[in-house]
């Protein structure tokens, strides 16, 4: 269950965005309640230091990063504003470049979301798909090798 496949330098990744019935089981507040024990877990992760370490600041991403998949999972637009008119999923790859993103630090990120969809009381079936969203997805925002080099993977 869960399944994670290495990420390929190079490589074309095709995703697709979460079926919006995982959005209408977990309702805005289920969405929340996952997003904040993800956020949590990685607080207490090796990628913990990726992170704003400033409790206030450190809150402020969660709450984003809740808006942000409450959108992308056919919610109300809540994030809308921070992406501008560039499409949600292209917009977090141009985030994601900001930061230093090694295969090490996707699978840990997806070990801390794996850690907390487990917790999660819906149909096994919209948590795999979900799932599916954030294996491929965070493919993408791996961008550094272990020797220091940048590189992108393409949609
Ligand atoms: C499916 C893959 C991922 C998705 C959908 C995703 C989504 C997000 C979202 C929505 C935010 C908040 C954006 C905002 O502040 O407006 C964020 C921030 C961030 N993410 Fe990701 N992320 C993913 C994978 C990763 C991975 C693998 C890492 C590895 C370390 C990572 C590191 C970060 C960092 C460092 C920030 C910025 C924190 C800050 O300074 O506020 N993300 N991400």
């Amino acid at each position: 269950m869960y399944p994670i496949t290495p990420t390929k330098q190079g490589e074309k990744v095709s995703f697709k965005n979460p079926n919006p019935a995982f959005y209408e089981a977990l309702g805005e507040d289920g969405i929340r309640a996952l997003m904040y024990d993800f956020y949590d877990i990685i607080y207490e992760s090796d990628i913990a230091h990726f992170f704003p370490q400033d409790p206030e600041e450190f809150a402020k991403t969660k709450e984003k990063n809740t808006r942000f998949f409450i959108q992308l999972c056919g919610g109300p637009k809540a994030y809308e504003e921070e992406a501008k008119g560039v499409e949600l999923n292209e917009y977090m790859l141009r985030l994601h470049d900001d930061f230093s993103i090694y295969e090490k630090s996707r699978l840990e990120w997806l070990g801390a979301m794996r850690e907390a969809l487990e917790k999660v009381d819906i149909a096994q079936e919209l948590k795999d798909d979900f799932w599916n969203y954030v294996e491929a997805f965070s493919k993408l925002t791996v961008n550094t090798t272990v020797d220091g080099n940048k590189y992108y993977t393409s949609l």
